[in-house]
């Protein structure tokens, strides 16, 4: 995905960072007054799956059994595929320096950052390049100036300003504090300035910051094509991430962004169920211990059969939406539907191995001087994909240098629609291997907001995708992730005061 290199961290992020590694939860040592439960389940084995099951070892220590379920490849939305002799990741790809979840979990896991490999952006009208970066940060500076006076340096300053306020989710859950829902949690973050953002259009957002419409289309709209396959009528904070996805530092996880999940799995000691979930009910029964005698039956489907479990606490790691899961949910009252309304947005990942058409870019350069590795598209009628990258394979081998385009190398597209045969011979000149992935990728973010989806569905069931309504990455998931342990553990041990409160800031002050 794409970067612009104009970006350095400010010291106020960097000052945070060391107060993230020396910050302690003193706030969090109330006693235990009840048994622990007994037995976990989580629905779904993507990074938010995977890192629920972390989260729940570490809130509930190691005498609870965690199961979980995941009838396809652990990883969800996090997955590879192999081209040639190498893997290269077809879904989620890019995660932000200040995603500290994502940062920790490569620590305890012991993986490493993939190598960097320096990208380039371009952007394309249906016609032309129209813009394009060049090797040199300065030549880049001027450029950007010279097409768009202040709008570049603005733009940084804005998600600055917002990933400042972002960041004060980790010193929340460093101490252990959680909120019962997905506007809650904003808030804690941004007030009721990150509130308004989920109730406007990211255009009407950027606009009244002082962003010209010319740079609001030709640029911004092709970050949200390639982030998020929709316009500029996302809501604004899904616009925000949206934007940081285009920061400098970017960077995935080397041998593939899906090995965090299986790391966690196994570093949570949790045990990987290979099932689908069919039903969700709640039951009394009675119980040898502890003043809970009801439970969550799972159903559930896999090669051996179908079966059942009782379990104390469920947490539901999987997208309730059409397309996305079909569970049922009886014995509830209020019901819990299978699907909350609003729809998740289709995006065809395309891997072609092949030799890119010039002349359908527009462009007279030659091939072997077109290194640009990232070319979105602006919104135009007609246009047939959001993005098409250069990619690089998961592990960058020994003295890898990116290919030109005279090369025959693996581009992704991503469209919204499957690509016909003919639409692939206008963009490429030759190719030897297509493989194509749908995904419903992420929600459909159309204004007017609705409510999202609540994080509580009863009193032990917990639904951590409610947090895509506001942003879907995998660091959302992870802060979900962590915020429905610490919500599951608070509940479990009736710890009310560290559920909905904003007063982090007056206590730490109060202790210093
Ligand atoms: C093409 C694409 C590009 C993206 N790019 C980026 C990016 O660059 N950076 C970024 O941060 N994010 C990106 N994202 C978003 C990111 O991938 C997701 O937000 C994140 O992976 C969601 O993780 P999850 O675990 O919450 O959900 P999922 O990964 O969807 O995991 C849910 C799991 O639940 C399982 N499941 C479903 N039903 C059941 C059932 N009944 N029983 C048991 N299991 C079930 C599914 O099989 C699945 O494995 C991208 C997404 C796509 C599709
Ligand atoms: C969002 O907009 C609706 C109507 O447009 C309004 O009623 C609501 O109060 C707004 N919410 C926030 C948090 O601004
Ligand atoms: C390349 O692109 C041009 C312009 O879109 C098109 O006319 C041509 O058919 C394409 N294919 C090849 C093989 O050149």
């Amino acid at each position: 995905m794409p970067t612009m290199n104009v970006q350095t961290l400010t010291l106020r992020a960097l000052l945070f960072l060391g107060l993230w590694q020396t910050g302690r939860r003193s706030l969090a040592s109330a006693p235990k007054l009840q048994h622990p439960p007994e037995k976990i389940a989580v629905v779904g084995a993507g990074i938010g799956g995977a890192a629920a099951a972390f989260y729940l070892r570490q809130e509930f220590g190691d005498g609870v059994k965690i199961d979980v379920f995941e009838p396809g490849a652990v990883g969800g939305r996090l997955a590879t595929v192999k081209v040639g002799d190498h893997e290269y990741e077809m879904g989620g790809t890019v995660i932000h320096p200040l995603n500290l979840h994502m940062k920790h979990f490569i620590e305890k896991l012991g993986l490493s950052p993939k190598k960097d490999v320096p990208s380039k952006m371009a952007i394309f009208d249906g016609n032309e390049i129209v813009f394009q970066e060049s090797d040199w940060f300065i030549v880049n500076f001027l450029r950007m100036l010279w097409q768009y006076g202040f709008n570049f340096l603005r733009m940084q300053m804005w998600v600055e300003s917002i990933m400042d306020k972002f960041m004060r989710i980790y010193q929340y859950q460093q101490y252990g504090y959680s909120f019962s829902s997905v506007d809650r949690l904003l808030h804690a973050m941004g007030g009721d300035g990150f509130l308004t953002l989920m109730n406007q259009t990211l255009e009407e957002t950027m606009i009244a910051e002082g962003f010209s419409q010319n740079f609001l289309n030709d640029i911004v709209a092709p970050i949200t094509r390639v982030n998020y396959g929709q316009t500029l009528r996302i809501h604004g904070f899904v616009g925000a991430v949206s934007v940081a996805g285009a920061d400098s530092g970017l960077w995935s996880v080397d041998g593939g962004n899906k090995r965090v999940c299986s790391g966690l799995l196994y570093h949570s000691k949790s045990e990987l169920i290979p099932a689908r979930v069919t039903s969700i009910s709640f039951t009394h029964r009675p119980s040898k211990m502890g003043p809970t005698n009801s439970f969550y039956e799972l159903n559930y489907v896999g090669e051996s059969g179908s079966a059942h479990s009782l379990y104390d606490i469920v947490v539901i790691a999987t997208p309730l939406h059409q397309g996305k899961s079909d569970i049922t949910f009886s014995g509830f009252s209020p019901p819990i539907p299978s699907h909350y309304p609003g729809r998740y947005q289709q995006t065809v990942s395309t891997m072609v191995h092949g030799l890119l058409n010039m002349s359908y870019l527009g462009t007279t350069e030659s091939a072997e001087g077109f290194t640009a590795s990232d070319i979105l598209t602006t919104e135009l009628e007609g246009s047939v994909i959001f993005s098409l990258s250069s990619v690089d394979p998961v592990h960058i081998p020994e003295g890898y240098k990116r290919p030109p385009a005279s090369q025959r190398k693996v581009w992704r597209l991503f469209s919204p629609q499957s690509l016909s045969q003919e639409q692939l011979q206008n963009i490429f000149v030759s190719w030897d291997s297509v493989s194509e992935t749908r995904w419903l990728a992420y929600p459909l973010y159309r204004l007017p907001y609705r409510k999202s989806p609540p994080f509580i569905l009863h009193d032990r069931l917990y639904y951590l995708n409610a947090v895509e309504w506001a942003a879907s990455a995998m660091e959302m998931s992870a802060i979900s992730a962590r915020n429905l342990a610490l919500l599951a553990h608070h509940h479990w041990h009736g710890q009310v005061d560290k559920i909905d409160q904003e007063d982090l800031h007056t206590r730490l002050r109060g202790e210093l």
